[in-house]
């Protein structure tokens, strides 16, 4: 089970990455990497990045904010990796020990990637189970332990609209907000009493907004750390004054943080109450 009595941590590291070019980090969008968590080395592939998102900094960086000894213990966890993407989560937690993850994604191009991922890095993929669903039309028949997730988070336009997985991946309706929406009204749904919710919460998307509304719900919150990064705007590279546009409207409108091309990543724990009602 996940240990989840450790006591509230503050206050908040901020750890910068580097400035790329263009407002981008990636100067070609990569395939394959090796990351490092918990003392294992992981490698990632993926067969099309234009078809399923090749992990991100923004990604990388919940799991570097998780790469501690005083973080939350994966040992024996039953875990939803929500937006599975390439699997980058599904093969760190089952690396970490857990017993059994969920992978969920809207593309079906994730299941494939996701389990060949979790097998090339020798682990069981009986242990892994795919769903291909949007989380909105998704219950699982027993809730989990831990749920772990990296929205999308830029803002859907028409003029750069392209349908593909990769902006399934990266962008998001309601100014960037509609997955972030889902994972807090789904929830419930998904999450055991007592349970822990993981999220990558980007500063373009309204933190406050989640924080409060999962508050509401009688979750409690702790910011594990926070990442100053570049705006990952090389996918849209053609389109960069169209999406700053947008954000600057969401900045004004007090619903997005960012200064130039740099924003924030949130690392956030949540933990439902243990005493909420049953399974
Ligand atoms: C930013 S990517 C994160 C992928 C992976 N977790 C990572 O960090 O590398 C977001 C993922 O969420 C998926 N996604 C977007 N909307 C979704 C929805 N409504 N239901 C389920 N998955 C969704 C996308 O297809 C994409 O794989």
């Amino acid at each position: 089970m996940l240990m989840t009595d450790s006591p509230i941590r503050t206050p908040t590291r901020r750890r910068v990455l580097p400035v790329g070019e263009s407002g981008s980090l990636w100067e070609t969008r990569p395939s394959c990497g090796i990351f490092e968590f918990r003392g294992m080395r992981l490698r990632l592939m993926v067969d099309d990045p234009t078809e399923v998102l090749f992990p991100t900094d923004c990604g990388l960086s919940l799991l570097s904010a998780l790469d501690s000894d005083d973080a939350p213990g994966l040992e024996g966890v039953n875990a939803l990796d929500l937006g599975a993407g390439s699997g980058l989560y599904s093969v760190a937690l089952l690396a970490a020990g857990a017993e059994r993850v969920t992978a969920l994604d809207i593309n079906p191009a994730s299941a494939a990637q996701t389990m060949s991922n979790v097998t090339a890095n020798g682990l069981d993929g009986t242990r892994l189970t795919c769903v291909t669903s949007p989380l909105e039309e998704y219950t699982p028949e027993v809730r989990f332990d831990l749920v772990i997730t990296n929205p999308p988070h830029l803002p859907h336009d028409p003029s750069y609209a392209t349908g593909d997985g990769l902006e399934t991946a990266l962008v998001a309706r309601r100014g960037g907000r509609a997955v972030y929406d889902s994972v807090v009204e789904r929830m419930d749904s998904f999450l055991a009493p007592g349970g822990t919710l993981l999220m990558a919460h980007s500063s373009l998307a309204d933190v406050p907004r989640t924080v409060a509304e999962l508050t509401a719900r009688g979750y409690e919150s702790e910011t594990l750390a926070v990442f100053e990064m570049d705006i990952p705007l090389l996918a849209y590279a053609e389109h960069k004054e169209t999406m700053l546009a947008l954000l600057k409207e969401r900045r004004a409108a007090g619903q997005a943080d960012f200064d130039g091309s740099r924003f924030t990543v949130h690392a956030l724990m949540f933990r439902r109450p243990a005493a909420a009602t049953g399974r």
